[in-house]
């Protein structure tokens, strides 16, 4: 059992396993020259070989507990019909949503145009050491449906005409979402995944019971699907503040990533029977090499006693340097 599992799973406390969000990506000067070869983001990730390579990029240049598959959580709407283009400096875009299209999409079409994803992993399953984590990941139906929908407005807040106007569609494509993402789940999972991160990026839209039925719930559903075919699962309800501790009673995930706007103290001290990942901001890898240090020896300190894996708030910003990646690894590795 590698380091990673053991910690998330048998909540092993003696060591600290280490990996980031967006760990490949644009801070990387090597991932930099594939993309630029590639200008099509879904067909790179649609790469078999390439969305490997990727994904071992990381892997080289520093000593990390676990590779995520290189794939995107827009993967699932381009794989139900919708098209999906990233544009430059501005994010995704998707084309207006079918909905009927959508809900009658087949098991099989939609597991065929993500074959190159299961091909993905198991090419890099084969290259990875025993000794590391390979991460597969979804998209929770809310965040996905954020997109899908056009749900959230430019200044990140939920667009409530958008949310009105689909508000009869949302739970029947909210549970067409949880089916076809537990079938990515599974084919990821036979493919060779070790584990899969459920990124709710958009959770922090939602309030009260709307945070019940569209967070709590499909997560939930996720989490035991996942359990059932024993893979382990670590959640991921950006932006919910203290309503981290009803979720993860709720859901009752093997771990639970942290935003950089929690309180590590709060979480260490009611976040209970659950693995902690993550916390610090993406922001103070922009500082000094000292600021950085003490950030780090900070949460360190705080999860000392706790099934703890090192990671960030969320993802690495692109103006990261590689080189305070490699010190930041090396200070996780060596923590006494
Ligand atoms: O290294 C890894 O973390 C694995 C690969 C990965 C990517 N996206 C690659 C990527 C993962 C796990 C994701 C998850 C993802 N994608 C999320 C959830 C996590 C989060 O950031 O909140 C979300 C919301 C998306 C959707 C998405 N993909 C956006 C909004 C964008 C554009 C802006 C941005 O954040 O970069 C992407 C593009 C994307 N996905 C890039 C990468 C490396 C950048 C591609 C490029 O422009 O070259």
């Amino acid at each position: 059992m590698n380091r990673f599992i053991k910690c998330l799973i048998k909540k092993e406390s003696s060591f600290k396993p280490v990996w980031f969000m967006r760990q490949a990506g644009r801070y990387l000067p090597e991932f930099n020259k594939i993309r630029s070869q590639n200008k099509n983001f879904i067909k790179l990730c649609l790469n078999s070989e390439l969305s490997s390579e990727i994904t071992l990029q990381p892997i080289k240049r520093f000593d990390l507990d676990a590779a995520i598959i290189f794939s995107d959580i827009l993967i699932i709407p381009h794989a139900l019909g919708q098209e999906v283009n990233f544009v430059k400096g501005e994010g995704p875009i998707l084309e207006k949503l079918n909905v009927k299209n959508v809900l009658n999409i087949k098991d099989q079409e939609f597991l065929k145009k993500l074959r190159p994803v299961y091909d993905a992993i198991a090419i890099t399953r084969k290259k990875l050491r025993k000794d590391k984590a390979l991460i597969s990941f979804v998209g929770a139906p809310w965040t996905l449906l954020a997109y899908m929908l056009n749900l959230k407005t430019n200044e990140n807040k939920l667009n409530l005409e958008s949310f009105k106007k689909s508000q009869n569609n949302i739970e029947e494509l909210i549970n067409k979402l949880i089916h076809v993402i537990n079938l990515h789940i599974r084919s990821q999972k036979e493919a060779g995944a070790d584990a899969v991160q459920i990124f709710d990026s958009w959770a922090g839209l939602l309030k009260n019971d709307n945070l019940k039925k569209f967070c709590y719930m499909p997560n939930s559903k996720i989490v035991n699907y996942s359990r059932h075919i024993n893979l382990p699962s670590i959640c991921f309800p950006k932006g919910i503040g203290i309503n981290y501790k009803n979720f993860i009673d709720i859901v009752l995930p093997d771990g639970i990533s942290i935003d950089y706007d929690l309180d590590p103290i709060w979480a260490k001290n009611n976040l209970k029977n659950v693995c902690i990942q993550g916390g610090m901001s993406p922001k103070i890898l922009l500082r000094n090499e000292d600021d950085v240090m003490k950030e780090v020896e900070k949460y360190l300190d705080i999860f000392k006693n706790n099934a703890y894996i090192f990671n960030l708030g969320h993802g690495i910003l692109p103006n990261t340097d590689p080189d305070m990646i490699k010190k930041v690894v090396e200070k996780v590795i060596n923590y006494k």
